[in-house]
């Protein structure tokens, strides 16, 4: 297997199961366009997310990274009529990019993006009482998704799922001795693994992003 046949793939998932219409495709477009690394989430794995937010009857979605928009219009997809998602960038021209990519997707009314660095958001977020948050999405600075956890951990409801996209990184997640965010990714597992208030499992996976993972993590009851 190869890398190749990875792709070949995904994107044979995109031409049946998981197709795209010209709004998502308008997006990635838009973020080529200006420059955006092209780093969202697979087709197939941007339908997960979409699906997760409708089983966990998710009304309220908090994502950590929004680059291009890709991954928050599946996720605003799925959400009902009333519900919210929060979306969090550092940088201010990516958010730009990601709000005319929600008006033309038709999401614009249920997607907020807040710019900066998403550590410095989250007092904000708690002061307005914005949670607790039905799903949350992490997909930003990888250093810092274990500190991203701790804080979705205490903003999500009993039922409610956090998704922590990257966990995997070509197998670095094996490795003790990796760089700073295979570290903190290792972290964040060895935390989980004494942590009552969640379930979490993750999972490696190939296609067109090459060899990666994902954690998705269920909240428990009190
Ligand atoms: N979720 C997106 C992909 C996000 S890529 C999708 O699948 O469509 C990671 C994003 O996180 C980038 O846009 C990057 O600018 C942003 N980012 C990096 N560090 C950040 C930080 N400290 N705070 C907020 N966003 C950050
Ligand atoms: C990077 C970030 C991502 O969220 C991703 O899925 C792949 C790569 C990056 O920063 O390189
Ligand atoms: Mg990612």
């Amino acid at each position: 297997m190869d890398q190749e046949t990875f792709s070949a793939v995904d994107r044979f998932i995109g031409e049946t199961i998981v197709s795209e219409d010209e709004a998502l495709k308008g997006a990635l477009e838009a973020a080529e366009a200006a420059g955006l690394p092209a780093i969202q989430v697979s087709p197939p794995q941007g339908k997960l997310l979409q699906l997760l937010v409708r089983l966990a009857g998710a009304r309220k979605v908090l994502e950590f990274g929004t680059l291009g928009g890709y991954s928050a219009i599946l996720m605003a997809r799925g959400l009902p009529e009333d519900g919210r998602l929060i979306t969090l960038e550092a940088k201010a021209e990516y958010a730009e990019v990601a709000r005319q990519s929600f008006e033309k997707a038709g999401v614009g009314d249920r997607i907020e993006v807040r710019v900066g660095p998403a550590l410095e958001a989250l007092p904000a977020l708690e002061a307005e009482g914005a949670g607790p948050f039905d799903l949350v999405f992490i997909d930003a600075d990888k250093v810092n998704t274990p500190n991203y956890f701790t804080w979705a951990l205490d903003h999500t409801r009993a039922g409610g799922l956090i998704v922590a996209d990257n966990v995997v990184r070509e197998g670095s997640l094996a490795d003790p001795a990796g760089d700073e965010a295979a570290q903190a990714l290792r972290r964040l597992h060895e935390m989980l693994r004494d942590e009552p208030r969640v379930s979490a499992t993750t999972i490696q996976t190939v296609g067109v992003k090459g060899y990666d993972g994902f954690l998705v993590a269920l909240v428990e009851g009190a």
